[in-house]
């Protein structure tokens, strides 16, 4: 599908058949008047666009009344914008409900736990529950899809916009309602429903289907199962819009692939996009950089798991931002070189699009401080100039389009169902952050060269010699078979401190921990060994271990112990262990070694598979290596971390983008990024 989409970007520009990577931004031309859209083509040109996503807030716009339609603005960006080889990724609007709609049905609107409406005003006021929003919603697309169906600009659809970003939690009769639907497909009955919730517990045995609620505020903490419930029931009900509005496109016009952007970013848990990923045609991702002292390993990891989601195939980076955005506490401005960096990093991931919010930095509205292609200065600003020089870069990429990830011998298994059961509450310890976890062990496998796949739960771990399952918490029956077959057949499996505790329906595995797991790694655990914040332990020759500690009995002959607890309660006795098994192992990590300590470790958990990096050792650490593979070749992504120049020796190929230096090494510039084809296709 995505290969169809680039080469129909190619139309109207070269002529050429071969795809090319997009590139383009969220466009509104809404906001400005004609004159602007002028300027706007022009500049794009310049900057070598090709796709742009239009018409994303522009629901009171095209429907100003309930029977009143104005289309002619769309139809003539639309023409104006394939007069000018740009391709558009039409939204179907429905993100923003207008004025008219709240006002006639305020019971569209979201309720929060504590029964606060949220009331107009920003944007994404709807349930995603309400059969009132849902029918003007859809209403919308039929009319949209009917009038732009055959349009020659439009090369795929843009179902509503972040879908869950401000209202994946909903508590209103409609969603009561919803949930209680959804409660019957799952358990059929309300025997199994008790059982599952645990019901004896509190006295909170239903008796009817009608006294189930969501977990709205109550007394105390509400029970578990019923907030993880709403966690997979609200993903379900966003991901329920999302494939009805896709329904009416496919049905209009079942030649236009259809996409929705989502949110693989820091902060964003609500959306189990794992799952979601099978109801588009492509997946496309928006990602912002949360400055800190990890963000690039974040940003690198975000692409990663979008990879993963997409199933190593090519994906859409449907918004990133060029600078600035205007949603955090302070809002810093990148540094020269980053803009390129953070896109291509992306890029080394497997997007075969570039694009940003926004085109043209707003006026006005609560987003005029947010960077954008032409900032407010104009065109004649360092900032378009770096946008203009990443188009060129991107024209220089083009054979990379459509080429898929070549597997990496490590795998970092990432898992929605854990990291909504790890972090509830009532739980050993509060301070417990999953993504935090994962994110570590990625930043110790990236400061020791090696590359990794972060992969969904479900993606073939066969493919990997392997696997890292950082608290993977809950566990089914199911999951625990796998996880052992993998390590029969020769693969090694590396877990940490509260996995394997609970099943699905957050019931705790009975006659020790680590419960499902624990045969497979040879090891029992009576009592979890929380430490409080701040409090930390030494785990000899490794590190020193944080957030938590276990009490681990070996309990399995071939189960080696790999490091000791110097320090605190468990001093003496076992903090990372490993159980031969057939072919592979099985090792378990019981404390937090953050990021350093994993990196000292790393190496003794890698050996028995034989993985290490392949990068030379002068650079290990200071460059990140991906590897696409295609129709085109191979081609090695280099992204300097640093901000020094670093000269790569010992490579062969052509060097599509980045500098060479002495005895053909490549040379990465400050923030830098090369791109080597390392055999042709
Ligand atoms: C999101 C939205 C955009 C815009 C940006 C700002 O990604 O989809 O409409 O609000 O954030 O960062
Ligand atoms: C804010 C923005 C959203 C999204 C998130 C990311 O809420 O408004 O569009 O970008 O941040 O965390």
């Amino acid at each position: 599908m995505i290969s169809t989409l680039l080469s129909r970007l190619s139309r109207g520009t070269d002529g050429a058949p071969a795809p090319r990577l997009a590139y383009g931004a969220d466009y509104n031309p809404e906001q400005w008047p004609r004159e602007v859209w002028e300027e706007d083509v022009r500049l794009m040109r310049e900057a070598g666009v090709n796709i742009v996503s239009v018409g994303i807030f522009s629901w009171a716009r095209v429907q100003p009344a309930a029977d009143v339609w104005d289309f002619g603005w769309l139809d003539d960006v639309m023409d104006l914008l394939h007069a000018n080889g740009v391709g558009v990724d039409l939204a179907t609007a429905t993100a923003s409900p207008p004025p008219w709609l709240t006002t006639a049905h305020p019971e569209i609107l979201p309720v929060t736990d504590r029964g606060e409406t949220l009331w107009p005003g920003a944007r994404q006021h709807w349930r995603p529950t309400s059969p009132v929003f849902r029918e003007h919603a859809l209403r919308l697309v039929r009319e949209l899809a009917a009038r732009y169906a055959g349009h020659p600009a439009l090369v795929a659809w843009h179902v509503s916009n972040e879908l869950g970003c401000h209202n994946v939690y909903d508590y209103s009769d409609d969603a009561a309602r919803a949930f209680r639907d959804w409660l019957r497909g799952r358990y059929a009955t309300l025997d199994a429903l008790n059982h599952a919730w645990g019901t004896a517990f509190w006295s909170q045995r239903y008796s009817d289907w009608e006294q189930i609620l969501p977990p709205r505020l109550a007394a105390s903490h509400p029970n578990p199962t019923q907030q993880l419930d709403f966690k997979r029931f609200s993903s379900d009900a966003l991901k329920d819009h999302l494939r009805a509005e896709r329904e009416i496109l496919r049905e209009l016009t079942p030649d236009i692939p259809v996409t929705t952007n989502f949110m693989v970013m820091p902060g964003i848990k609500g959306m189990n996009y794992a799952d979601w990923a099978a109801e588009v045609d492509f997946v496309a991702n928006d990602h912002y950089v949360v400055p800190g002292p990890r963000d690039r390993d974040e940003l690198s990891f975000s692409a990663n798991l979008t990879s993963g989601i997409a199933g190593g195939r090519p994906w859409f980076l449907m918004e990133h931002s060029t600078s600035a955005v205007n949603w955090q506490p302070v809002n810093l401005a990148k540094e020269p070189g980053e803009l390129a960096r953070d896109s291509l990093t992306h890029v080394a991931h497997g997007a075969d699009a570039v694009c940003f919010f926004q085109w043209r930095q707003s006026a006005a509205g609560a987003e005029k401080y947010h960077s954008a292609m032409v900032p407010h200065t104009g065109a004649d600003s360092d900032l378009f100039r770096a946008v203009t020089a990443l188009g060129d870069t991107l024209r220089t990429l083009a054979p990379v389009a459509g080429s898929e990830r070549e597997p990496a011998e490590v795998g970092i298994l990432f898992d929605w169902e854990s990291w909504w059961a790890s972090e509830q509450d009532s739980h050993p310890t509060s301070l417990l952050d999953y993504h935090r976890e994962a994110l570590d062990w990625y930043s110790a496998l990236l400061s020791l060269g090696i590359r990794a796949d972060v992969v969904p739960t479900g993606a073939d771990l066969g493919r990997h010699r392997v696997v890292i399952a950082p608290v993977l918490h809950l566990v089914t029956a199911e999951l625990a078979k796998e996880l052992t077959r993998y390590t029969e057949q020769g693969g090694h499996l590396v877990t940490t401190y509260f996995s394997g505790v609970v099943d699905e329906n957050d019931h705790v595995w009975l006659g020790g921990y680590p419960g499902a797991l624990r045969d497979l790694l040879g090891i029992r655990i009576e009592e979890f060994g929380p430490l409080p914040d701040g409090r930390t332990v030494e785990v000899e020759g490794v590190g020193s271990g944080a957030l938590w500690t276990d009490r681990i009995t070996v309990t399995a002959p071939g189960t080696e112990v790999l490091a000791h607890y110097g320090t605190g309660a468990q001093a003496g006795r076992p903090a990372v262990t490993r159980r031969a098994t057939g072919g592979g192992s099985a090792a378990y990590v019981s404390t937090r070694l953050g990021a350093d300590g994993l990196a000292a470790l790393l190496p003794r958990l890698l050996e028995p598979a034989g993985v290490g990096s392949d990068l030379p050792a002068e650079v290990r650490g200071r460059v990140e290596a991906t590897v696409r593979r295609g129709p085109g070749g191979r081609f090695l992504f280099l992204v300097n971390r640093t901000d020094e120049t670093v000269a790569v020796p010992g490579l062969t190929g052509q060097v599509l983008t980045g500098g060479t230096g002495d005895e053909g090494a490549v040379v990465l510039a400050p923030r830098g990024v090369a791109v080597l084809r390392t055999t042709t296709g």
